[in-house]
């Protein structure tokens, strides 16, 4: 599967701490878009249900936590984000579903390319008929 933790380097000190993430480094791509998804009302929402042509994306959790289901049509995987410095990279072509959000949390997506409807596939054996191509 096209996905993977990526740990954003650190700089813990008895200030706090600074977490960064650098083109070529942690991330992967040149980010064009950010979004971020928060104030989710309930551990029992489940928000996403897509995948993406060509865009790749870095998500991690800036507060509190969630967890990404993808599947890349072969095998099916649970990503917890739970930590600000613990970002997860998906590739294209990955359907994925976000679900038992704390109240807290703040999902923040990094994403490759700008906003096209035209690159989502939104209906799940369409997805599963992409992957036969
Ligand atoms: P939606 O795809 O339903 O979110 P999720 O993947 O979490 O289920 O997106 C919610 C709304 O936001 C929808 O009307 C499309 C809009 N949107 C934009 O306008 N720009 C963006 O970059 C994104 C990601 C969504």
């Amino acid at each position: 599967m096209d996905a993977k933790i990526v740990m954003m380097r650190s700089f813990p000190d008895k200030r706090g701490t600074l977490s960064v993430g650098e083109l070529g480094k942690e991330m992967p791509f040149p980010v064009k878009r950010i979004y971020y998804i928060y104030g989710v009302p309930s551990k029992d929402i489940r928000r996403g249900y897509h995948s993406h042509k060509a865009l790749r994306q870095l998500c991690l959790c800036t507060s509190g936590s969630c967890t990404m289901m993808l599947d890349d049509g072969k095998e099916r995987c649970d990503f917890v984000l739970d930590s600000p410095d613990k970002a997860l990279y998906i590739g294209p072509g990955i359907w994925r579903e976000m679900y038992d959000f704390s109240e807290d949390a703040v999902l923040m997506v990094l994403a490759s390319e700008e906003y096209s409807e035209d690159d989502y596939i939104r209906d799940y054996d369409e997805f599963i008929e992409s992957k036969r191509d």
